[in-house]
């Protein structure tokens, strides 16, 4: 059975894991970190996440600047890596992520329909501003909202509540694509169509919302999405 199109005016990108592959970072530290690169990604990642989530939980913001620099301390020492320099190159390199290969030509196709494009993310200003003008993804984007401008991470409503104010659409016209489940499911449950990218090959969520889609890659995203 084919399923509907969905019917929008904007779409909203998650940052890190959708647009931006942070295993990148740690990837191109291979000549220090060798076989330990992949639990360097994993451990950052998940206390990063932690992170934003036990701050908002105690009314503790702190930039996610901070808090990737925090959890990469964590995560340097529980893997026991005492190089010098690497911490400083990993945090460097986090600011140019690579994209995913499907992304520029994605976003330039979805452009070219007529949607409006923006990226909705927990990364600073800076962050955000480094990572889209690393991947030249400058034309193709059109507003990039970070969650300093509410001043507490996703996945809080409000701030899928600043992408509709931002938008100036309705959270109902907006398609949302995080491959972070939870992401995908908070902003199902705040209202906005969703597009769960699951390219982590998560299990689904057991948390309010449901996400209209779930795909493997960006690349199926044109083909789900009307204009209108
Ligand atoms: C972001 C994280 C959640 O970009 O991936 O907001």
């Amino acid at each position: 059975m084919t399923q509907d199109v969905i019917a929008v005016r904007a779409c909203v990108f998650d940052a890190y894991g959708t647009l931006f592959d942070f295993a990148s970072a740690a990837a191109r530290c291979w000549d220090v970190l060798g076989d330990k690169a992949t639990a360097v990604t994993t451990l950052w990642r998940d206390k990063q996440l932690q992170y934003t989530w036990l701050r908002g939980l105690q009314g503790r913001h702190a930039d996610f600047w901070q808090v990737t620099g925090d959890a990469l301390d964590f995560t340097l020492e529980t893997l026991r890596i005492s190089n010098s320099t690497v911490r400083d190159r990993l945090m460097n390199l986090y600011r140019t992520l690579d994209c995913f290969p499907e992304v520029p030509e994605v976003l330039a196709r979805l452009k070219k329909d007529g949607f409006a494009t923006a990226i909705l993310s927990n990364g600073s200003p800076a962050m955000l501003a480094d990572a889209v003008a690393g991947a030249k993804l400058g034309s193709v984007i059109d507003q990039v909202v970070s969650v300093e401008e509410v001043g507490v991470f996703k996945p809080h409503p409000r701030v899928y509540q600043r992408a509709v104010d931002r938008l100036g659409v309705p959270a109902s016209a907006i398609a949302f694509q995080s491959s972070n489940a939870w992401d995908a499911y908070a902003a199902s449950a705040f209202g906005m169509r969703t597009v769960w990218c699951n390219r982590y090959n998560q299990r689904r969520e057991r948390l309010p919302g449901s996400p209209d889609r779930e795909v493997r890659s960006l690349a199926e995203l044109p083909g789900l999405l009307r204009c209108g």
